[in-house]
Formats: C-alpha cells, sequence, structure tokens
C-alpha cells in the first residue's frame, strides 16, 4: 500500500527525509528539518502571492477551478442563486446551515434591528470631500465603527463574535448609502424595517420625496441574487487580509476595512469598475480588434477576465449574464452589453486568452448591471463589499477559532545588502536609491 509520504533527498548532503502527505499538502514546517549543517535555519517555502500555498483549512467555500464549481457549504452557487435570498445565504454562510423558518426570521431581524448607524457616523461622511470614492468612505467609516463597539475587542467571546457580525451584515448597506447619498448631496435615508435587506438598500440609496419607497421586484430580485452571488469565494485576495488582520486579535470592524481595502483594488473588486470604463473606452464594437491587439501586446488588460482559481468559465458569470435580461426589460438594454458579448465571443476565439485559460469572472457583466440599475460605476465595488461582508466575517471567525492559527507572520528570503558600517554624510556619494534604480532599469 503506497505511503502518504514524500521521500525527498537533498543532493547538497545525500540525506534522504520523509514528509507525509495530508489532504494533498504537506506541511511547510516539515521543510525546515533539510538542512546543510547544525546552525543551517532549514529550508523555507518560497511562494510570492501564494499560489500555491495553503494558509488555512476552511469548510465555508468550496471551488473547483477547472470544472467552474462552486459552493458554498456544500449548497451549489447555481441553486442558491434560484431558490435562496442573500440573507439565508448569508446566515448559511457564516453560521454553516440553513437556516429553518424559525431561526430564520429570527435571523432576519435580528441583522434588521443593526441597520441604524450612529448618528456621528455622518460627521465621518462630512469631512470627506463631495467627490471622494464611496468606497474610501466605505473601508474608513467601518474602521472608524470599532470606536463605537469597543466590546468587539472580546473575538474570543462567542456572544461577542454573534453581536459584531449582525452589526456588520446590519450596518454596511447603510454606510454604502450614506455614502452614495452625500455624493449627491442629498439627505440621508433612514433604514426601512418593514423592507427586504435589499429592497431597504435600495430605498436609502433612492428613495426622494414618497412617503415610502417601493423597490421594484425585478430590480429587488436581481440585486438580492447579485448578493448572492458575491457572498464569498474561498481565500481570494481580501478573505486573506480579513484573516491575516484579524489573526493579531484585532476586531472584526478593523479587520474587514482591510479586506475592503483589498477588495477596493482594480485586480480584485474594483475590476468590475474597471471593466465598465474599459467598455466605454472601447466604445462600440468595431473597436474591439484594436482594445484586443492592446490587450496582447501588454498595453491594455482585459478587466472582468481571467482568474487565479478559475480556469474555465466563472459560475457566477454565468448567472449574472442571465440576470442581465431580467434588469433590462424593466431599466431598458445597457448598450454595452453588446460590446461585452462581442469582446467575450472574439477573446475565446482567441488563442491568447484560451492558451491562457482567461474566461470572463464575476466582475465582467455585473457593472453593466449595476449601471442599468442607476449605480455610479464607483459604486459598483461598494456593491461587491457588502455581500461580501459576511463571506469576510465567516472566514475571520473560522481563522478564530482554529486552534492551529497563530499571528500571520511569514518569512522571506533576504535579498538585500550585506552588513556596513555608517559613513559621515561629507564621504557619501550620490545615493543610488532604489527610485534611481527603477528610473535607470537597474532594477
Ligand atoms: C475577483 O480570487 C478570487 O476569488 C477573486 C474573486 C472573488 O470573488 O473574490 O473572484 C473576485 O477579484 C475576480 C478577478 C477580477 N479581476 C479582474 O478581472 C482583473 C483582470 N484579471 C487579472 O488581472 C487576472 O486575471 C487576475 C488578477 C484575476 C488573476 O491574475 P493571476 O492569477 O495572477 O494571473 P496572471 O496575472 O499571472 O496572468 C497569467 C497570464 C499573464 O500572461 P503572461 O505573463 O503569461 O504572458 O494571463 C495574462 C497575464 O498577462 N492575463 C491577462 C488577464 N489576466 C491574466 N491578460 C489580459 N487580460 C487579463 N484580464
Amino acid at each position: 500500500m503506497a505511503k502518504d509520504t514524500l521521500t525527498v533527498k537533498d543532493n547538497r548532503t545525500g540525506k534522504t527525509y520523509e514528509i507525509s502527505i495530508e489532504d494533498g499538502a504537506i506541511r511547510s514546517m516539515d521543510l525546515r528539518q533539510i538542512k546543510t549543517s547544525e546552525d543551517d535555519f532549514g529550508l523555507l517555502g518560497y511562494d510570492p502571492a501564494f499560489s500555491n500555498t495553503a494558509s488555512c483549512r476552511s469548510a465555508v467555500t468550496y471551488i473547483d477551478g477547472e470544472k467552474g464549481i462552486l459552493r458554498y457549504r456544500g449548497y451549489p452557487i447555481e441553486q442558491l442563486a434560484e431558490k435562496s435570498t442573500y440573507l439565508e445565504t448569508a446566515y448559511l454562510i457564516v453560521k454553516g446551515e440553513l437556516p429553518n423558518q424559525e431561526h430564520l426570521e429570527a435571523w432576519m431581524h435580528n441583522v434588521t434591528m443593526h441597520t441604524m448607524l450612529h448618528e456621528k457616523v455622518k460627521n465621518f461622511m462630512a469631512g470627506f470631500n463631495y467627490d471622494a470614492h464611496p468606497m474610501g468612505m466605505l473601508v474608513s467609516t467601518v474602521a472608524a465603527m470599532s470606536t463605537f463597539y469597543p466590546d468587539a475587542k472580546n473575538i474570543n467571546d462567542v456572544e461577542s463574535r454573534r453581536v459584531q457580525v449582525r452589526r456588520l451584515i446590519g450596518k454596511i448597506p447603510t454606510l454604502a448609502a450614506y455614502a452614495y447619498r452625500y455624493s449627491l448631496g442629498l439627505p440621508y435615508v433612514p433604514p426601512d424595517n418593514d423592507l427586504s435587506y435589499t429592497g431597504n438598500f435600495l430605498g436609502m440609496l433612492f428613495k426622494m420625496t414618497e412617503l415610502k419607497y417601493k423597490p421594484k421586484p425585478a430590480l429587488e430580485r436581481a440585486l438580492d441574487v447579485l448578493f448572492i452571488l458575491h457572498a464569498d469565494h474561498e481565500q481570494n485576495c481580501s478573505a486573506n487580509a480579513m484573516r491575516v488582520v484579524g489573526s493579531s486579535q484585532t476586531d472584526p470592524y478593523s479587520a474587514t476595512a482591510a479586506a475592503a481595502a483589498a477588495l477596493y483594488g482594480p485586480l480584485h473588486g474594483g475590476a468590475n469598475e474597471a471593466a465598465i470604463k474599459m467598455l466605454n473606452k472601447i466604445g462600440s464594437a468595431d473597436k474591439i480588434p484594436a482594445f484586443i491587439k492592446g490587450v496582447k501586446a501588454g498595453e491594455e488588460r482585459l478587466m472582468g477576465f481571467g482568474h487565479r482559481v478559475y480556469k474555465n468559465y466563472d459560475p457566477r458569470a454565468t448567472i449574472i449574464k442571465k440576470i442581465a435580461d431580467e434588469v433590462f426589460e424593466e431599466t431598458g438594454k445597457n448598450p454595452l452589453i453588446d460590446i461585452a458579448v462581442e469582446l467575450e465571443r472574439i477573446a475565446l476565439e482567441d488563442d491568447y486568452f484560451v492558451s491562457r485559460k482567461l474566461y470572463p469572472n464575476v466582475d465582467f457583466y455585473s457593472g453593466i448591471i449595476y449601471q442599468a440599475m442607476g449605480f455610479p460605476v464607483t459604486m459598483f465595488p461598494v456593491l461587491f463589499a457588502i455581500p461580501r461582508t459576511s463571506g469576510w466575517l465567516a472566514q475571520w471567525a473560522e481563522n478564530v477559532f482554529d486552534e492551529e492559527q497563530r499571528i500571520a507572520r511569514p518569512r522571506q528570503i533576504y535579498i538585500g545588502e550585506d552588513s556596513r558600517d555608517y559613513t559621515a554624510i561629507k564621504k557619501r556619494p550620490v545615493p543610488q536609491t532604489l527610485e534611481r534604480k527603477l528610473l535607470m532599469g537597474r532594477l
């Protein structure tokens, strides 16, 4: 019977080592026994951007990149998108099981009771310029929330964690809506607890002088499904940020702010904003070949395409593309969809993309829908952050109670200067700073 071990021969010393294989992985710490001498630190694993490093054991989300499979707690995303709601999915992601009717109602009540913000949060909003990016406002105000709830530092207290989870899932849409209303110079709309989670969010965004905001059911449902699709995605960049920052035992608001900051980047949750800007820049289908030429020359990036894990079609993109038709029936067609569909068709016939297994990801079509629903482009990453908050919190909590986890502190391979002595300033040459070396192409 073959053993679940790796036999490694260190040719530097002729020694061999047996290293256990568990769940398709070896423990990097087992490499440290491989030394050339007693005072040798031992072998490290080198993995920039963690392309082949499992940082944790997680039961939250399963992805099969080759087969295009995505499941939250074992439930296929296609079934949840068709049959569930975002709040029910958030319960599943955070608590590990689908709720029964009684628990779902209690959960919805508990989250709804936490939709209001402390009045002082408005002072934070007022400190931003009128044209401040709402994602920058969200990151800042989520971090500021930690000052309103000092009890959140009790991260090992289950009840405290439960309260913070409800507060963050309940309040993040209100923060997002405040940022949006502030950017338009409109008065804030308080939460309407008679509405659904998504309906209330739409009301806080778009209610004007009417006494009672009534969300359009088709748009309310479409946004709820988009929230389901964006709720978690295993160890993506922002989930990793949540775990790493949370590993120092800081409070969940500060960790969520770090995760939102990671999501903000154009290679991650900011890609939906970048994809719309890309489609607008292309302008019309006849200009796609020239754009593709620029991508292949490395001058452009096809935003909304490619994925570290999916080497097949992102299953979320498939569902989002279907939602577009439903939304357009209500809002009228967004002309960018024709450019996007043609861009996808051309790209998927081009060996540059096929050979690199670059397919549309979650961000390729979502922005087109958001724009049709009336959201400004700057709000797109915020619309990603709202549902992802439940995923971040599930990943954070899993990290808190994982006994194998400690404070995250990677090692490095030092490539800098050897020891050198301090010199008097009069004896120093023109400093060959890193910026100079970069500018002179010597880095
Ligand atoms: C999200 O991780 C997650 O799960 C994230 C996410 C989630 O739900 O949390 O799924 C959400 O962030 C989706 C991704 C959104 N980002 C974008 O759409 C931005 C555009 N895509 C890329 O920049 C890129 O594809 C990444 C960042 C998504 C993945 O990058 P990788 O895995 O580091 O791949 P890479 O950059 O090393 O690319 C491999 C090759 C390179 O070419 P060569 O150097 O081999 O010649 O593919 C090329 C890249 O140049 N490439 C692209 C491309 N993506 C990769 N070329 C053109 N356009 C692209 N979009």
